[in-house]
């Protein structure tokens, strides 16, 4: 059974639709990335995923459960977490406060039955904060721990992103551009850090426009141009699909006009 299946999903913007259709399936423990030239759909598709935004046509389930128009919280409680394609972080709390709040809202719901044997709000602290430590050594930055996020150089700041996303103990992480902005060391390290997460369980749908990253981390391929789905597959296939060059070189030729 698929995690999340996308069914005809469709969402127009007055005159424009920005997507167009589209279905696809991301089945439990894969690497799944959409990709496509500016203005494809990809953040839409996203943002309807993750309850911020809602589809004007079709259907998106999660675990076999229909979701789509949920609230972006319920969302979340339900096992759906996302990043940004701008790091959205709390800028004047640490590194390690910042995976902390992401912790508080999944372990006060867990602990609602365990309120009864121990100290609800001692325990509930002691587990979050470890869970906090856990999943920045995940990412690499327990040695951060104590810094201002608004002082962590960018490449830290997108890891950082992605513990706090975790925190919520997601099943699927929607990652969109996860590599914006990173030098090629920063890509490696960031490329570990999803086999880590996928190793640890979770579901990734990523949104990427480095082809390098995109081809070697992805275990199935969706290509989206102009809010029409043009192709599926393995990177192997897609990187010589002729509707995906022409698609890309399409946007180089826009760009350099
Ligand atoms: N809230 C909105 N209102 C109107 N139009 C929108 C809205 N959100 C997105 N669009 C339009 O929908 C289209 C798809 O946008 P989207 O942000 O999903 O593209 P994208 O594939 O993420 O592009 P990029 O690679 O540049 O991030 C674009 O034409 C965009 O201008
Ligand atoms: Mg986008």
């Amino acid at each position: 059974m698929s995690l999340l299946a996308i069914r005809d999903v469709t969402r127009v913007f007055g005159g424009l639709v920005a997507l167009d259709g589209v279905s696809f399936d991301v089945h439990e423990g894969e690497i799944f990335s959409v990709i496509g030239p500016n203005g494809a759909g990809k953040s839409t598709l996203f943002n309807i995923v993750s309850g911020f935004d809602q589809p004007t046509s079709g259907s998106v389930s999660f675990a076999g459960r229909e979701v789509a128009g949920e609230r972006p919280h319920r969302l979340v409680r339900s096992g759906i977490a996302r990043t940004f394609q701008n790091t959205q972080l709390f800028e004047e709390l640490t590194v390690f406060d910042n995976v902390l709040a992401g912790t508080f809202p999944v372990t006060r719901a867990g602990v609602v039955a365990a309120a009864l044997r121990l100290p609800r709000a001692r325990r509930e602290d002691r587990l979050a904060r470890e869970e906090a430590h856990r999943l920045l050594r995940m990412v690499g930055l327990d040695g951060e721990a104590d810094t201002l996020a608004e002082d962590l150089p960018h490449g830290l700041r997108r890891l950082l992103e992605v513990a706090r996303a975790l925190a919520t103990s997601p099943r699927l992480m929607l990652l969109d551009e996860p590599a914006a902005g990173l030098d090629s060391a920063e890509t490696r390290e960031l490329a570990s850090v999803l086999y880590r997460v996928r190793d640890a369980g979770a579901t990734m749908v990523v949104v990427e426009h480095d082809m390098g990253l995109v081809m070697e981390i992805s275990d199935s391929i969706v290509v989206l141009d102009r809010g029409c789905k043009i192709a599926e597959g393995p990177p192997m296939l897609i990187q010589k699909d002729p509707a995906v060059i022409e698609a890309y070189l399409g946007e180089e030729a826009g760009d350099d006009a």
